[in-house]
């Protein structure tokens, strides 16, 4: 069952990018991911794990086009290249969603899916928007919780 790696995943900072908004959806991508986790821990129903790997994925579709928008509104210029990867990911999901050897496999992909994103990609955000100085502020999009 709940053998080596398929664990619970725990929140870094490495995952942060610092931008209230993204990283409050990141978390919750990462809360549904361990869901999977735990589900298939106590060994809940098929059905169940249905839903929620659905609700990963529509989570997962809202969160690329939050973050796109993000991207747009503050006129980075790896939108595009961004972009292709967010499709790419949403191709790699549905692929290993119907072809995975197994549901502990499956999570494992899951993880794996949503760190190297994160921390190879989507961290050039906060590259760019640190060595830009970048004043949120100043974007016509609401990045912190108010
Ligand atoms: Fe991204």
């Amino acid at each position: 069952m709940s053998m080596g790696r398929n664990e619970v995943i725990e929140w870094k900072i490495e995952y942060e990018i610092g931008v209230q908004r993204i990283d409050f959806e990141h978390k919750i991508l990462l809360d549904l991911v361990n869901s999977l986790k735990l589900a298939i821990n106590k060994n809940c129903s098929k059905e169940w794990l249905v839903r929620i790997i659905l609700e990963i994925e529509k989570f997962a579709e809202f969160h690329f086009i939050s973050e796109e928008n993000f991207m747009l509104n503050i006129g980075y210029p790896g939108y595009k290249a961004h972009q292709v990867e967010h499709f790419d990911l949403l191709e790699k999901f549905n692929l290993e969603k119907f072809n995975h050897k197994s549901i502990e496999s499956f999570a494992l992909f899951l993880e794996d899916w949503f760190i190297n994103h994160t921390t190879t990609v989507d961290v050039k955000i906060k590259e760019y928007i640190n060595s830009n100085n970048l004043n949120l502020d100043d974007c016509c999009y609401i990045t912190n919780f108010v």
